[in-house]
């Protein structure tokens, strides 16, 4: 079966994110995770540094904007683009920022977009290693957007998350050898849950930790492991209250793998101690 991991790999590379604050949530990006301006001509806040990289736009607080993925090339792009024929939307200046000339822009059932582009500029070493990975987001309608992402852009289903009548409340999904790039639970809103940066060892995590206890920022999750995908995490809030989780030792998975179904509890959400029950 033709999938995006077997035939056009994406990763998640860059988030745009609304503020009513965009100050003050850039400060947070800028001296926390060492990002630097980028400019361009736009009203946004660009950052970026190492393997990750943010914009953010004026607007509602917590309200999450795009998600941004790179394709390893442009021969990649245009197979993709020819695939997804009319889903793609003509992208706005904003999008470019990060990506060359070409990218395109998707919209998914409830309206979340999702950007697809070639990088502009090779990235250079972390200083202190936490790539941008996943994010994940909780939705009504899961399986309305699970067939969109599943069946419509091509994205694998590599776990699932089933309660005790048969009703999938997680899914993680697959964009290249990584175990999750995009995550959906089933919730009472439609709203951001988190993103994830993956780190290179434990030891990076305790460096984390050591480095957001410093600014005062502490863990409101974790640390622990999780179930699905294997990783260490924790998690601490940004200034807007958006959810920031730091990972490593995320599984890779290869393209025959079958999805796995754990059950609904808070040992699979984290097997260490107690899980963040999504309702
Ligand atoms: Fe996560």
């Amino acid at each position: 079966m033709i999938t995006l991991q077997t035939d056009t790999p994406l990763a998640l590379h860059h988030l745009h994110v609304t503020s009513e604050d965009p100050q003050r949530l850039g400060s947070f990006y800028t001296n926390l995770f060492d990002l630097k301006v980028v400019p361009h001509n736009g009203n946004q806040i660009a950052l970026a540094g190492g393997s990750r990289a943010i914009v953010v736009h004026y607007g509602k607080s917590g309200e999450f904007a795009a998600a941004a993925y790179a394709a390893r090339d442009e021969a990649a792009l245009a197979t993709l683009k020819a695939k997804l024929g009319d889903l793609a939307e003509t992208t706005t200046p904003a999008d470019e920022i990060f990506f060359r000339q070409g990218a395109i822009r998707i919209r998914d059932p409830q309206g979340r977009c999702l950007i697809i582009g070639v990088p502009n500029k090779q990235r250079s070493p972390d200083e202190l290693p936490a790539r941008l990975q996943h994010t994940v987001f909780q939705t009504t309608q899961l399986e309305a957007v699970l067939d969109f992402y599943v069946n419509k852009l091509g994205f694998v289903i590599s776990d699932e998350v089933v309660d005790t009548e048969g009703r999938v409340t997680t899914c993680f999904l697959r964009s290249d050898d990584e175990h999750h790039s995009l995550a959906f639970f089933r919730g009472s809103q439609d709203v951001w849950d988190h993103h994830c940066y993956e780190t290179s060892s434990w030891n990076d995590i305790r460096d984390w930790g050591d480095r957001f206890a410093r600014a005062r920022y502490s863990i409101f999750f974790g640390p622990g492991r999780h179930g699905p995908g294997n990783n260490l995490f924790f998690m601490i809030t940004d200034p807007d209250g958006n959810r920031v989780e730091l990972s490593c030792d995320l599984q890779r998975v290869d393209a025959a793998h079958p999805p796995g179904v754990w059950p609904h509890e808070e040992y699979t959400l984290n097997s260490w101690g107690r899980g963040w029950i999504r309702t």
